[in-house]
């Protein structure tokens, strides 16, 4: 393997890690420095089974209305976010654990993730390029970073073989790439993420303590509720 590849591999990767990190810490910071706004409403549910409910929600598709009407959706996003997480394993078990890419299985196992998630990220890009709503509230980096991670998809299934013998190419476009995205991506809507667990903790904490989650079902009331009186105290 070239010096170049080997440098691009590990080192590149570890400042663009270390970049990413310092980014995210400095956005958590500046995130910590605002106070948590208090409820003052009257509490008739449990926060703490709202926050469950609302961190688990995005396993929950049969919670969610927009699922419920278009379950093909939920699979994509559910086939897109494994390609996620195949191409990121990729990019540390390469270089840290390549003995696991000399297994024909897992080799196919990733290419078949990374292939699905591309044409999920190709069907992806023609929904917000076709749909005039999609489009009016598109930003660039909305497209930009869906073409990101579509072709990093369609890169990595070109690199996981990890053949560097017969042509380091595909190992270099991924891992340049990959820089380009930790340093991109906390500057991104990709960092959604980073994001995630607070914005569904505020959101299950207040839901929960009104009642609203756990979604109740036909004419069901939040548990605080069934006592009436309680309310006219
Ligand atoms: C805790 C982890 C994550 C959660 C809960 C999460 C959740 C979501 C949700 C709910 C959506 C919107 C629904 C959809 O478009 O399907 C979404 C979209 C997206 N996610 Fe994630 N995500 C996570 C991690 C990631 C990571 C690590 C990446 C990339 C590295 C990523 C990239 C994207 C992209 C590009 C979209 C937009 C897709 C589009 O425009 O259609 N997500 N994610």
């Amino acid at each position: 393997m070239s010096e170049f590849l080997k440098i691009l591999e590990n080192e590149v990767q570890l400042v663009a890690l270390a970049f990413m990190s310092a980014v995210y810490v400095l956005r958590l910071l500046w995130m910590f420095r605002f106070k948590a706004p208090q409820d003052f409403s009257y509490g008739v549910g449990s926060s703490k089974v709202g926050v469950a409910y609302s961190m688990m929600n995005v396993a929950m598709p049969w919670a969610m209305e927009s699922v419920r009407r278009n379950w093909s959706f939920y699979f994509q996003f559910v086939i897109f976010h494994l390609g996620v997480v195949a191409a990121i394993s990729a990019t540390f078990i390469i270089p840290y654990w390549p003995q696991l890419f000399d297994v024909k299985v897992v080799v196919w196992i990733f290419q078949i993730t990374l292939a699905a998630a591309f044409f999920v990220g190709i069907l992806r890009l023609i929904r917000r390029i076709s749909k005039p709503a999609l489009r009016l509230i598109s930003t660039p980096d909305d497209y930009f970073s869906l073409i990101l991670m579509t072709s990093f998809f369609a890169s990595g299934v070109f690199a996981v073989p990890n053949k560097h013998t017969a042509g380091e190419w595909p190992l270099i476009i991924f891992f340049a790439m990959t820089t380009f995205f930790l340093i991109y991506v906390p500057f991104s809507k990709i960092s959604h993420y980073l994001y995630y667990p607070f914005t569904r903790y505020f959101l299950g904490k207040l839901m929960g303590h009104r009642g609203v989650f756990p979604r109740k079902r036909g004419g069901e009331k939040p548990a605080g509720l069934d006592n009436e009186k309680a309310l006219t105290k």
